[in-house]
């Protein structure tokens, strides 16, 4: 009898089991609804209504999007799988043999994401492209031409090509390992699944003409990218903690006697009365007359940028104010502001804009925000607005990015910063992001990733080794979004290595010269959503074409060991014409990949190859660039600060190689949101048969320049 109800028990259990299994594995195909050429929407199940989107309120930039080409849904609806189960999201989008994936945020020693998996999560970077980063984004570029974004603030797990399903379609080969022929731990898969722990998500898909026009698309959706103010552009120097206006005048003249440009001087937490958390009161011994300090500052060409982390000291006005609106949780004592309640957004604009920017402050570095889980709010906290630990964690950086901006454009004055978290949304938002990471050639992967997921980076320079350390690293830090030198900590100054100082000052003189090039490059990120710094993966055709010392690369004869090893994560585009290829301490010399179609030395002027392989060796001096073929490159005399460039400033328009080239010219005030209404001026840059020419395209009366002078660098 005992027997028999055992086995009658087992019966159910297994029957249930079965019906479980047969509801779990029910799945859907997301069915996409198309909102713009080539963007598709699509829901599964109840999306949350806070989503990265959301939390970065910021419109598509709808009437670019529309002007762009129609295209075909990239991939078999098909083969799109989702469905949810007990409170998570799982998804599946097909890989093909030859795709190679790129995206998935700043990530910092790889660029190709294929074969890997990672948890998106908020976080320092800790040394490992696991997921944790400052700007975990949940957006993909596929070679095949196609991008998604998985629109939820929740830590998502991606499986990037990694699960073999047994319901496989391209089951990989079967081998032995006992006979040693082939087995591999990690055999060949081919889907790209995700899991997101919520009862639904919206999802955004991409297509485009190629992986920039899908990340174009991406960008403009979510607002269109950064024009900083053209002081943003210029030489930053961060000054050690502690330091009062004494100490800063001082660090500014040292900047005139040694002739270095310097645009922004950045002040480190002694700004404030405490910090750790922070007051967002002048501390009046140091700062005695912040107003006037700013002032001053002003009259000789400085900016002044603020550092601070959101956390509020608990004693003052502000913590009465902001208390009601606070997380259940402290940051080293302080409260942390619940800010997507417009009241206590309000709280923090009003006092930002009364004692900072009215004061003549040009923006925030907004440290901290990424967290780090031992002291930061845990997942456990609570929130006044319901939004939970996660979704805040996720969202925090783009929260202050977006509370910022608000009061930056309702002065109409452009502002640029720094911050330490950003994600999905916060492609339009004026702030570069850094970290204390400090490994050069790691940064700039950085930035080369930092082009494929819509955010800025800055391999930031701080205290080195060695001269040659030092100045490879003001050589990067000149061809990034912020040219910074972080003295926060080692108090270092751009002649702190005396050897080099002349090569340092040449870089940084050589970005001045070299700003009607880079201003019209983040134009083009404004209108068109092109990232201004980005990876050789989202140069057209540089993949399928590339011949290398192994002969052609060919993806289809292996999906991805064969293009990981040649991963191109060393070197990097600086707007439409530019290659910059870093070299990096101790480095004699190094290899260049040169896209398809003719290249020249940026000096010289002279070819240097054709899709192929160079060496450069190392001549101690400059930083290796390459332009391509047609290229033309504005640029203006070796001012030292931007309130230099001036009405009439002249340019000389440099040419190279011998195919017709094709430039977009654009200036505008420089400091004002005037531009969004149509004041600025673009012109076009023709050379055609070793001829000039200027034509109008958009006219305003915004124009700083003079004389043109055309200098055709290839003989
Ligand atoms: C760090 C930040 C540094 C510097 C420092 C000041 O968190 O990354 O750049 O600002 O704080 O205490």
């Amino acid at each position: 009898m005992k027997q028999i109800l055992f086995s009658l028990i087992i019966i159910f259990t297994l029957f249930s089991c079965q019906q479980k299994t047969k509801v779990s594995s029910e799945q859907i195909n997301p069915i996409w609804s198309e909102t713009f050429p080539g963007v598709w929407k699509s829901e599964v199940n109840k999306p949350e209504d806070f989503n990265l989107l959301t939390a970065a309120n910021k419109a598509p930039r709808a009437e670019t999007l529309n002007n762009k080409s129609a295209q075909e849904f990239p991939i078999s609806t098909d083969e799109i799988k989702a469905f949810t189960k007990n409170g998570k999201t799982y998804l599946r989008f097909p890989l093909e043999k030859e795709e190679q994936i790129y995206g998935f945020g700043l990530n910092f020693k790889t660029v190709q994401q294929r074969g890997r998996i990672m948890r998106l999560h908020m976080d320092h970077y800790g040394g490992k492209d696991d997921g944790k980063s400052h700007a975990p984004v949940p957006f993909y570029v596929s070679s095949k031409g196609y991008g998604v974004l998985i629109n939820a603030a929740r830590y998502i797990d991606v499986y990037v090509g990694t699960g073999v399903r047994a319901d496989t379609k391209n089951p990989p080969t079967v081998y032995d390992r006992n006979a040693r022929d082939g087995w591999t731990a990690q055999p060949y898969s081919d889907n790209l699944e995700i899991l997101i722990p919520a009862d639904g998500v919206e999802l955004v898909l991409f297509s485009g003409e190629t992986m920039l026009d899908v990340v174009q698309r991406f960008n403009l959706y979510c607002g269109g990218g950064v024009l900083p103010p053209k002081w943003g552009l210029g030489f930053w120097q961060r000054t050690p903690t502690l330091y009062d206006t004494g100490d800063i005048q001082t660090e500014v003249n040292g900047f005139v006697e040694n002739n270095f440009p310097l645009d922004v001087v950045g002040l480190e937490p002694g700004w404030h009365s405490k910090s750790y958390p922070c007051t967002f009161e002048w501390d009046k011994t140091r700062y005695p007359n912040p107003a006037q300090f700013a002032k001053n500052m002003d009259k000789q060409g400085v900016k002044l940028n603020l550092w601070m982390n959101p956390y509020i000291w608990p004693e003052g006005k502000l913590y009465d104010d902001i208390k009601p609106y606070a997380g259940s949780h402290t940051v080293w004592n302080g409260i942390v502001p619940d800010y997507t309640i417009p009241e206590s957004r309000k709280i923090m604009q009003e006092h930002m804009l009364k004692h900072q920017l009215d004061m003549g402050v040009s923006g925030y570095k907004m440290d901290e925000v990424d967290g780090f889980d031992r002291w930061l709010w845990p997942d456990v906290a609570t929130f006044p607005s319901g939004i939970d630990a996660e979704q805040m964690r996720q969202t925090y950086g783009t929260q202050m990015m977006s509370l910022t901006d608000e009061i930056y454009r309702e002065k109409n004055e452009r502002t640029y910063g720094l911050i330490r978290a950003a994600n999905a949304g916060s492609v339009s938002y004026p702030y570069v992001i850094y970290n204390d990471y400090y490994n050069h050639r790691d940064f700039i992967t950085a930035l080369i990733n930092s082009g494929n997921s819509g955010v800025l980076w800055t391999p930031e320079v701080r205290a080195s080794r060695s001269s040659e350390e030092w100045m490879r690293r003001m050589q990067t830090t000149c061809f990034s979004p912020m040219a910074m030198l972080n003295a926060w900590a080692d108090g270092t100054k751009p002649w702190t290595f005396k050897d080099v100082y002349k090569q340092c000052q040449d870089v940084a003189f050589l970005r001045m010269q070299m700003l009607p090039y880079l201003y019209s490059t983040f134009a083009d990120y404004y209108f068109n959503g092109t990232p201004p710094f980005r990876g050789m993966n989202l140069e057209a055709g540089f993949e399928t074409s590339l011949k290398t010392e192994q002969g052609e690369l060919d993806g289809t004869k292996n999906p991805y060991a064969e293009a990981l090893k040649r991963e191109v994560k060393d070197q990097y585009m600086m707007g439409e014409f530019m290659l910059v290829a870093p070299l990096f301490n101790m480095d004699a010399g190094r290899k260049v990949i040169l896209p398809k179609g003719n290249w020249y030395d940026f000096y010289t002027g002279k070819y240097v190859g054709n899709g192929e392989i160079i060496q450069v060796e190392d001549g101690f001096e400059q930083i290796p660039l390459f332009i391509k073929d047609g290229g033309i490159i504005p640029m203006m005399p070796a001012i030292r600060q931007t309130s230099e460039w001036k009405e009439n400033t002249p340019l000389e328009v440099r040419v190279y190689g011998k195919a017709n080239g094709k430039f977009v010219l654009y200036d505008d005030d420089g400091k004002t949101f005037d531009f969004e209404k149509g004041k600025y001026t673009t012109k076009l840059l023709k050379a055609e048969n070793n001829k000039g020419s200027v034509e109008d395209i958009h006219q305003s009366d915004s124009w700083i320049y003079g004389e043109v002078n055309w200098k055709f660098m290839t003989e």
